[in-house]
Protein backbone atom coordinates (compact mmCIF):
# COMPACT_ATOMS: atom_id res chain seq x y z
CA UNK A 1 0.00 0.00 0.00
CA UNK A 2 2.59 2.50 1.23
CA UNK A 3 4.54 1.56 -1.93
CA UNK A 4 1.64 2.51 -4.10
CA UNK A 5 0.87 5.66 -2.57
CA UNK A 6 4.74 6.79 -3.22
CA UNK A 7 4.73 5.55 -7.03
CA UNK A 8 1.24 8.19 -7.29
CA UNK A 9 3.50 11.00 -5.47
CA UNK A 10 6.02 10.06 -7.69
CA UNK A 11 3.94 10.51 -10.85
CA UNK A 12 1.92 13.42 -9.83
CA UNK A 13 5.18 14.83 -9.34
CA UNK A 14 6.40 14.10 -12.56
CA UNK A 15 3.39 15.46 -14.32
CA UNK A 16 3.42 18.57 -12.53
CA UNK A 17 7.08 18.95 -13.13
CA UNK A 18 6.64 18.95 -16.88
CA UNK A 19 3.28 20.94 -17.30
CA UNK A 20 4.47 23.25 -14.80
CA UNK A 21 4.14 27.20 -15.49
CA UNK A 22 6.37 27.83 -18.04
CA UNK A 23 3.51 26.79 -20.77
CA UNK A 24 0.97 29.04 -18.82
CA UNK A 25 0.68 32.46 -19.45
CA UNK A 26 -1.83 35.60 -18.89
CA UNK A 27 -3.63 33.90 -16.31
CA UNK A 28 -4.39 35.81 -12.64
CA UNK A 29 -5.41 33.29 -10.65
CA UNK A 30 -6.65 35.54 -8.07
CA UNK A 31 -8.92 37.83 -9.82
CA UNK A 32 -11.89 36.94 -12.01
CA UNK A 33 -11.64 37.45 -15.52
CA UNK A 34 -12.90 41.10 -16.89
CA UNK A 35 -16.94 41.08 -16.75
CA UNK A 36 -19.65 42.68 -19.90
CA UNK A 37 -19.52 45.96 -17.82
CA UNK A 38 -16.80 48.39 -18.81
CA UNK A 39 -14.54 50.31 -16.45
CA UNK A 40 -14.79 53.87 -17.34
CA UNK A 41 -11.74 56.35 -15.91
CA UNK A 42 -9.12 54.98 -13.82
CA UNK A 43 -9.09 53.49 -10.31
CA UNK A 44 -7.40 51.16 -7.89
CA UNK A 45 -6.84 48.02 -9.26
CA UNK A 46 -7.71 44.80 -7.42
CA UNK A 47 -4.66 43.31 -5.61
CA UNK A 48 -3.27 40.82 -7.54
CA UNK A 49 -5.16 41.68 -10.35
CA UNK A 50 -2.02 42.63 -13.20
CA UNK A 51 0.32 39.61 -11.39
CA UNK A 52 2.94 40.17 -14.42
CA UNK A 53 3.52 43.51 -13.51
CA UNK A 54 6.71 45.42 -12.22
CA UNK A 55 8.40 48.48 -11.10
CA UNK A 56 11.78 48.61 -12.09
CA UNK A 57 13.62 51.32 -9.85
CA UNK A 58 16.13 53.24 -9.49
CA UNK A 59 18.01 53.31 -6.06
CA UNK A 60 14.35 51.66 -4.54
CA UNK A 61 12.34 54.53 -6.36
CA UNK A 62 9.87 53.56 -8.77
CA UNK A 63 11.19 54.59 -12.31
CA UNK A 64 9.70 52.80 -15.28
CA UNK A 65 6.70 49.93 -15.37
CA UNK A 66 7.83 46.65 -17.12
CA UNK A 67 5.79 43.46 -17.94
CA UNK A 68 7.31 39.85 -16.86
CA UNK A 69 7.31 37.46 -20.23
CA UNK A 70 9.69 34.96 -18.81
CA UNK A 71 10.88 34.11 -15.57
CA UNK A 72 14.03 35.42 -15.96
CA UNK A 73 12.59 38.18 -18.75
CA UNK A 74 10.83 41.74 -18.46
CA UNK A 75 9.89 43.65 -21.24
CA UNK A 76 10.02 47.19 -21.11
CA UNK A 77 10.27 50.37 -23.12
CA UNK A 78 13.88 51.56 -24.59
CA UNK A 79 13.32 55.34 -23.41
CA UNK A 80 13.41 53.95 -19.66
CA UNK A 81 17.56 53.16 -20.10
CA UNK A 82 18.53 54.90 -23.03
CA UNK A 83 19.13 58.52 -21.02
CA UNK A 84 20.12 56.24 -18.05
CA UNK A 85 22.99 54.56 -19.67
CA UNK A 86 25.59 55.88 -16.91
CA UNK A 87 23.44 54.89 -14.06
CA UNK A 88 25.28 51.93 -12.67
CA UNK A 89 23.10 48.67 -13.29
CA UNK A 90 23.31 47.66 -9.42
CA UNK A 91 21.08 50.25 -9.06
CA UNK A 92 18.62 49.26 -10.71
CA UNK A 93 16.19 46.46 -9.47
CA UNK A 94 12.87 44.81 -10.43
CA UNK A 95 10.21 44.38 -8.17
CA UNK A 96 7.32 42.02 -9.27
CA UNK A 97 3.83 40.94 -6.89
CA UNK A 98 3.40 44.73 -5.98
CA UNK A 99 0.80 46.64 -4.92
CA UNK A 100 1.65 49.56 -2.69
CA UNK A 101 4.94 50.79 -3.67
CA UNK A 102 5.75 52.39 -0.14
CA UNK A 103 4.75 48.87 1.35
CA UNK A 104 6.08 46.06 -0.28
CA UNK A 105 4.37 42.78 1.13
CA UNK A 106 4.96 39.10 1.32
CA UNK A 107 4.09 39.07 -2.06
CA UNK A 108 7.00 40.84 -3.17
CA UNK A 109 10.22 39.38 -5.15
CA UNK A 110 13.11 41.60 -5.67
CA UNK A 111 15.62 40.78 -8.71
CA UNK A 112 18.86 42.23 -10.15
CA UNK A 113 19.49 43.18 -13.89
CA UNK A 114 22.37 41.06 -15.50
CA UNK A 115 21.91 42.46 -19.00
CA UNK A 116 19.32 45.22 -20.50
CA UNK A 117 18.64 44.37 -24.38
CA UNK A 118 17.73 47.53 -26.01
CA UNK A 119 16.50 47.48 -29.68
CA UNK A 120 18.88 47.45 -32.04
CA UNK A 121 16.86 50.18 -34.15
CA UNK A 122 15.28 51.96 -31.58
CA UNK A 123 15.32 56.15 -32.12
CA UNK A 124 15.07 58.41 -29.91
CA UNK A 125 13.50 61.14 -31.85
CA UNK A 126 10.26 59.53 -33.16
CA UNK A 127 10.67 57.26 -30.96
CA UNK A 128 10.03 53.59 -33.10
CA UNK A 129 10.99 50.14 -31.81
CA UNK A 130 10.73 51.36 -28.04
CA UNK A 131 11.24 47.70 -26.57
CA UNK A 132 13.89 46.55 -24.46
CA UNK A 133 14.19 43.31 -22.93
CA UNK A 134 15.42 43.31 -19.23
CA UNK A 135 17.33 40.49 -18.03
CA UNK A 136 17.06 39.27 -14.19
CA UNK A 137 19.90 37.89 -12.49
CA UNK A 138 18.09 35.11 -11.43
CA UNK A 139 14.19 33.84 -12.05
CA UNK A 140 11.18 34.92 -10.57
CA UNK A 141 9.00 32.04 -8.68
CA UNK A 142 5.79 32.26 -10.13
CA UNK A 143 2.97 32.85 -7.43
CA UNK A 144 -0.35 33.42 -7.68
CA UNK A 145 1.09 37.35 -7.78
CA UNK A 146 3.54 37.07 -10.01
CA UNK A 147 2.82 35.44 -13.26
CA UNK A 148 3.87 36.05 -17.30
CA UNK A 149 1.77 37.43 -19.43
CA UNK A 150 1.39 35.77 -23.05
CA UNK A 151 2.70 37.57 -26.23
CA UNK A 152 1.09 37.93 -29.56
CA UNK A 153 2.93 35.99 -31.96
CA UNK A 154 2.65 38.41 -34.97
CA UNK A 155 0.08 40.94 -36.37
CA UNK A 156 -2.26 38.01 -37.81
CA UNK A 157 -2.38 36.65 -34.47
CA UNK A 158 -2.71 39.74 -32.71
CA UNK A 159 -5.72 40.49 -35.49
CA UNK A 160 -7.37 37.05 -34.53
CA UNK A 161 -6.94 36.98 -30.97
CA UNK A 162 -10.05 39.27 -31.47
CA UNK A 163 -9.55 40.99 -27.84
CA UNK A 164 -12.71 42.47 -26.18
CA UNK A 165 -11.27 44.53 -23.16
CA UNK A 166 -7.91 46.29 -22.90
CA UNK A 167 -6.80 47.82 -20.00
CA UNK A 168 -3.43 50.00 -18.90
CA UNK A 169 -1.41 49.83 -15.73
CA UNK A 170 1.03 51.40 -13.57
CA UNK A 171 1.63 54.06 -10.70
CA UNK A 172 2.08 56.93 -12.67
CA UNK A 173 0.15 60.12 -11.98
CA UNK A 174 -3.85 61.11 -12.47
CA UNK A 175 -2.22 64.18 -13.98
CA UNK A 176 0.44 65.54 -16.46
CA UNK A 177 3.23 65.98 -13.97
CA UNK A 178 1.44 64.82 -10.51
CA UNK A 179 3.14 62.18 -8.32
CA UNK A 180 3.16 58.86 -8.80
CA UNK A 181 0.44 57.20 -6.99
CA UNK A 182 1.35 54.69 -4.52
CA UNK A 183 -1.20 52.25 -5.49
CA UNK A 184 -1.09 50.25 -8.51
CA UNK A 185 -3.81 51.65 -11.06
CA UNK A 186 -5.99 50.61 -13.80
CA UNK A 187 -8.02 52.18 -16.54
CA UNK A 188 -9.74 50.42 -19.45
CA UNK A 189 -8.65 51.54 -22.88
CA UNK A 190 -9.83 51.25 -26.33
CA UNK A 191 -7.39 50.32 -29.37
CA UNK A 192 -7.73 52.96 -31.90
CA UNK A 193 -6.53 52.01 -35.40
CA UNK A 194 -3.57 53.30 -37.10
CA UNK A 195 -5.37 55.34 -39.85
CA UNK A 196 -7.74 57.63 -37.43
CA UNK A 197 -4.67 57.97 -35.27
CA UNK A 198 -2.69 59.21 -37.63
CA UNK A 199 -5.06 61.81 -39.20
CA UNK A 200 -4.14 65.21 -39.37
CA UNK A 201 -5.80 66.36 -36.55
CA UNK A 202 -4.64 63.57 -34.14
CA UNK A 203 -0.60 62.63 -34.42
CA UNK A 204 -0.74 63.74 -38.49
CA UNK A 205 1.50 60.83 -39.51
CA UNK A 206 3.59 59.95 -36.60
CA UNK A 207 2.40 56.77 -36.24
CA UNK A 208 4.68 53.82 -37.62
CA UNK A 209 3.56 50.37 -37.85
CA UNK A 210 5.57 49.60 -34.77
CA UNK A 211 2.81 51.75 -32.46
CA UNK A 212 -0.28 50.91 -31.43
CA UNK A 213 -2.54 54.11 -29.99
CA UNK A 214 -5.28 53.16 -26.82
CA UNK A 215 -7.38 55.34 -25.23
CA UNK A 216 -10.52 56.36 -23.82
CA UNK A 217 -13.87 56.81 -25.90
CA UNK A 218 -14.87 59.42 -24.16
CA UNK A 219 -11.42 61.33 -24.44
CA UNK A 220 -8.02 60.87 -23.39
CA UNK A 221 -8.91 62.31 -20.26
CA UNK A 222 -7.53 59.18 -18.47
CA UNK A 223 -4.74 58.00 -20.45
CA UNK A 224 -1.92 59.40 -18.53
CA UNK A 225 -2.69 56.68 -15.82
CA UNK A 226 -0.08 54.22 -17.69
CA UNK A 227 3.67 54.26 -16.89
CA UNK A 228 6.61 54.50 -19.31
CA UNK A 229 7.43 50.79 -20.09
CA UNK A 230 4.70 49.21 -18.57
CA UNK A 231 1.52 46.99 -20.23
CA UNK A 232 -1.28 48.06 -22.37
CA UNK A 233 -2.55 44.46 -22.00
CA UNK A 234 -5.65 42.98 -23.78
CA UNK A 235 -8.18 39.88 -23.09
CA UNK A 236 -8.78 37.35 -25.10
CA UNK A 237 -12.34 35.45 -24.21
CA UNK A 238 -11.37 32.95 -26.66
CA UNK A 239 -8.09 31.89 -24.76
CA UNK A 240 -9.64 33.49 -21.58
CA UNK A 241 -6.04 34.60 -20.87
CA UNK A 242 -4.30 38.06 -21.41
CA UNK A 243 -2.21 39.34 -23.73
CA UNK A 244 0.35 42.50 -23.74
CA UNK A 245 -0.33 44.17 -27.10
CA UNK A 246 1.80 47.43 -26.26
CA UNK A 247 4.62 48.78 -23.72
CA UNK A 248 3.56 52.02 -23.16
CA UNK A 249 5.80 54.64 -24.78
CA UNK A 250 4.46 58.12 -25.52
CA UNK A 251 1.95 60.68 -25.67
CA UNK A 252 0.24 60.15 -22.47
CA UNK A 253 0.38 63.93 -21.29
CA UNK A 254 -3.10 64.55 -20.24
CA UNK A 255 -6.57 65.90 -20.73
CA UNK A 256 -5.39 66.42 -24.46
CA UNK A 257 -8.20 65.58 -26.94
CA UNK A 258 -7.06 63.43 -29.98
CA UNK A 259 -4.11 62.41 -28.18
CA UNK A 260 -3.93 58.71 -27.05
CA UNK A 261 -1.64 57.10 -25.16
CA UNK A 262 0.92 55.44 -27.93
CA UNK A 263 2.31 51.94 -27.26
CA UNK A 264 4.97 49.91 -28.86
CA UNK A 265 3.46 47.18 -30.51
CA UNK A 266 4.39 43.79 -29.68
CA UNK A 267 2.91 41.94 -32.10
CA UNK A 268 5.56 43.54 -34.53
CA UNK A 269 8.51 42.28 -31.94
CA UNK A 270 7.51 38.63 -31.46
CA UNK A 271 10.84 37.73 -33.14
CA UNK A 272 13.41 40.07 -32.39
CA UNK A 273 12.16 39.43 -28.36
CA UNK A 274 12.39 35.48 -29.52
CA UNK A 275 15.97 36.02 -30.24
CA UNK A 276 16.70 38.06 -27.54
CA UNK A 277 15.27 35.99 -25.10
CA UNK A 278 17.35 32.87 -26.73
CA UNK A 279 20.11 34.26 -27.56
CA UNK A 280 21.16 34.78 -23.66
CA UNK A 281 22.38 32.99 -20.97
CA UNK A 282 18.75 32.74 -20.16
CA UNK A 283 18.21 29.86 -22.85
CA UNK A 284 20.57 27.27 -20.57
CA UNK A 285 18.85 28.13 -17.19
CA UNK A 286 15.21 27.70 -18.48
CA UNK A 287 16.49 24.60 -19.84
CA UNK A 288 18.00 23.68 -16.46
CA UNK A 289 14.80 24.54 -14.85
CA UNK A 290 12.01 22.11 -16.78
CA UNK A 291 15.41 19.30 -17.76
CA UNK A 292 16.22 18.61 -13.93
CA UNK A 293 13.24 17.75 -12.59
CA UNK A 294 12.00 15.82 -15.64
CA UNK A 295 15.18 13.54 -15.96
CA UNK A 296 14.43 13.40 -12.15
CA UNK A 297 11.42 11.92 -12.51
CA UNK A 298 12.89 9.74 -15.55
CA UNK A 299 15.28 8.27 -12.98
CA UNK A 300 12.76 7.44 -10.11
CA UNK A 301 10.11 6.17 -12.43
CA UNK A 302 13.04 3.91 -13.57
CA UNK A 303 13.79 2.79 -10.04
CA UNK A 304 10.85 2.28 -9.09
CA UNK A 305 9.60 -0.09 -11.80
CA UNK A 306 12.51 -2.11 -11.39
CA UNK A 307 11.67 -2.50 -7.12
CA UNK A 308 8.05 -3.59 -8.73
CA UNK A 309 9.82 -5.82 -10.90
CA UNK A 310 11.99 -7.32 -8.20
CA UNK A 311 8.81 -7.42 -6.03
CA UNK A 312 6.88 -9.40 -7.98
C1 LIG B 1 1.07 34.07 -37.04
O1 LIG B 1 0.76 33.40 -35.82
C2 LIG B 1 -0.23 32.42 -35.95
C3 LIG B 1 -0.57 31.93 -34.57
O2 LIG B 1 0.53 31.46 -33.90
C4 LIG B 1 0.28 31.31 -36.88
O3 LIG B 1 -0.72 30.32 -37.03
C5 LIG B 1 0.61 31.94 -38.24
O4 LIG B 1 1.17 30.96 -39.05
C6 LIG B 1 1.58 33.10 -38.08
N1 LIG B 1 1.72 33.78 -39.35
C7 LIG B 1 2.90 34.11 -39.85
C8 LIG B 1 2.87 34.86 -41.14
O5 LIG B 1 3.93 33.86 -39.28
C1 LIG C 1 -15.06 38.60 -31.95
O1 LIG C 1 -15.79 39.06 -30.84
C2 LIG C 1 -17.08 39.52 -31.15
C3 LIG C 1 -17.69 40.11 -29.91
O2 LIG C 1 -17.53 39.27 -28.78
C4 LIG C 1 -17.90 38.38 -31.74
O3 LIG C 1 -19.18 38.82 -32.09
C5 LIG C 1 -17.18 37.82 -32.96
O4 LIG C 1 -17.85 36.71 -33.46
C6 LIG C 1 -15.76 37.44 -32.63
N1 LIG C 1 -15.03 37.07 -33.82
C7 LIG C 1 -14.31 35.97 -33.93
C8 LIG C 1 -13.63 35.76 -35.23
O5 LIG C 1 -14.18 35.18 -33.00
Amino acid sequence: MEFKAGVLVVMALCVSALTSSEDSCGQRPLVASPGMSRIVGGREAPEGAWPWQVSIQIQSRHHCGGTIVSNLGVLTATHCFYKYLKISRSLFRVVAGLHVLSAPGDQTQIRSISEVKMHEDYNGVSPDNDVTLVLLSSPFDFTGHIQPVCTPHNVTHEFILNFTHCFITGWGSRYYRGRLNNRLQEAEVELIDRRTCNLITWYDGFITENMICAGLESGASDSCQGDSGGPLQCYSEDEDRFYVVGVTSFGHMCGHPRRPGVYARTSRFADWLKTSQTASASAAHKLNTRLIPALLCAALMLLLNIHTVCQQ
